[in-house]
């Protein structure tokens, strides 16, 4: 039996001599030894999160559970079976192309144990293309005891076998989401606290065993709230998130925040322009996400693909100072074009990975400002996609 591994992280604060002692500037523990062994690691962890974030890419979350992908199959009439859903990530893993935009892939626990048709794990293929492989390790957000309109999301035990497993299979990061309900009186306090606080201890757990973590608080877009509603909700949400990272001494330069565009709920009959979305996500994420952060990569929440593009671009157009690269990290939005041209059958794979790639290269140029509405030319058809708006994932 390996022995557990030893606390690597500096706690923000150690008791000594009767009194509170700040580590100062320093993030690395002052034992010798440990320090430079958290140096080594956390270099290497720093240097896989900026690879993440290399110009003109961005990540393909291609990690729905099984559930989920069923549902988007059944929109289209496609058989859902753990054949098929291999077919259509061997698809997207393998599109001529994509890695030029791609920068990494965050698979599902069962895609991470599945290969190619010529016998390559799925992990090892995209590592062969510079895409750096990535894993859900969530198990979902569940009913909130709490406050039973809310979730909470688990996945905590057992946590770092999990790690050490998905590490060994050749993964480099790893992915979890919280989810946010808004309403007038939601998020509840308790369920901020409470997703934040499980957030903080999976990043912990993932640099202790050598894997970046996506740290992913959603502020659902389901509602009919205003745009200033998600800006105090994101703000909140991020501030608790930060506050439980720094509590819990995960090392910022080494992990990735995924969050939501501060935007109007769906159901909002005030819509906010795209100059408002990208003025109001880039104040909030400003105020609230430290400089240290390597990188933020956006969800999709459910906008259109155009549109999140859009998004995107606008945000890196703003001129003003931002301290960390910003990209995506987009599941529906990147995937729906390239789902609706496959339709799941042989013939059209190749017609899928043009128009996962397209997209991909749209999204890639975005991430510079570069994008214009006339790069759409020949997906003309892609934002009237359907699928997708109303699924989200467990
Ligand atoms: P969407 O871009 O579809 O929101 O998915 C991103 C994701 O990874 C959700 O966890």
């Amino acid at each position: 039996m390996e022995s557990p591994t030893p606390a690597r992280h500096p706690l923000p604060w150690i008791f000594q001599g009767g009194g509170l002692r700040q580590f100062g500037s320093s993030r690395y523990p002052e034992d010798a030894a440990a320090a430079n062994k958290m140096r080594i690691m956390s270099h290497d962890l720093e240097r896989v999160a900026e690879s993440l974030v290399a110009d003109g890419k961005g990540i393909l979350a291609a990690d729905e559970t099984a559930p989920t992908l069923t549902k988007r199959f059944d929109i289209l009439g496609i058989a859902s079976t753990e054949q098929s859903r291999r077919t259509y990530r061997e698809m997207l893993f393998t599109s001529p192309g994509a890695a030029d935009f791609i920068s990494g892939a965050i698979m599902y626990d069962e895609t991470i144990r599945q290969k190619t048709s010529d016998g390559m794990p799925f992990a090892k293929e995209l590592e062969s293309q510079g895409i750096v492989p990535g894993i859900k390790v969530d198990t979902g957000a569940k009913p909130f005891a709490a406050s039973p309109d809310e979730t909470v999301t688990e996945g905590l035990d057992g946590l770092r076998d999990r790690l050490r497993e998905y590490r060994k299979m050749g993964a480099r990061f790893a992915k979890w989401r919280a989810v946010f309900h808004v309403t007038d009186s939601l998020p509840s306090a308790a369920c901020v606290s409470a997703n934040a606080h499980a957030l903080a201890r999976y990043a912990s757990l993932c640099q202790e065993q050598d894997l970046v973590p996506i740290v992913e608080p959603e502020v659902l877009m389901e509602g009919s709230h205003f745009i200033g509603r998600c800006e105090r909700v994101t703000s909140v949400v991020l501030h608790t998130v930060f506050d439980a990272l720094f509590e819990q001494g995960v090392v910022l330069e080494a992990m990735l925040l995924k969050p939501n565009m501060v935007i109007a709920g769906k159901q909002c009959a005030q819509q906010a322009s795209v100059e408002e979305v990208a003025d109001a996500t880039l104040t909030c994420l400003r105020r609230y996400v430290p400089a240290a952060v390597s990188g933020i990569v956006f969800l999709s929440g459910g906008q259109s693909a155009r549109l999140a593009t859009v998004h995107l671009n606008a945000i890196n157009r703003i001129e003003s100072r931002k301290p960390w690269k910003i990209s995506f990290s987009y599941g529906r939005a990147l995937q729906d074009p390239a789902l609706e041209a496959w339709h799941g059958r042989d013939e059209y794979l190749a017609a899928g990975q043009r128009a996962f790639c397209h997209r991909a290269c749209l999204n890639g140029a975005a991430t510079l400002g570069k994008y214009t509405c006339e790069m759409e030319a020949s997906s003309a058809s892609e934002d009237e996609t359907p699928l997708g708006r109303d699924w989200h994932d467990d």
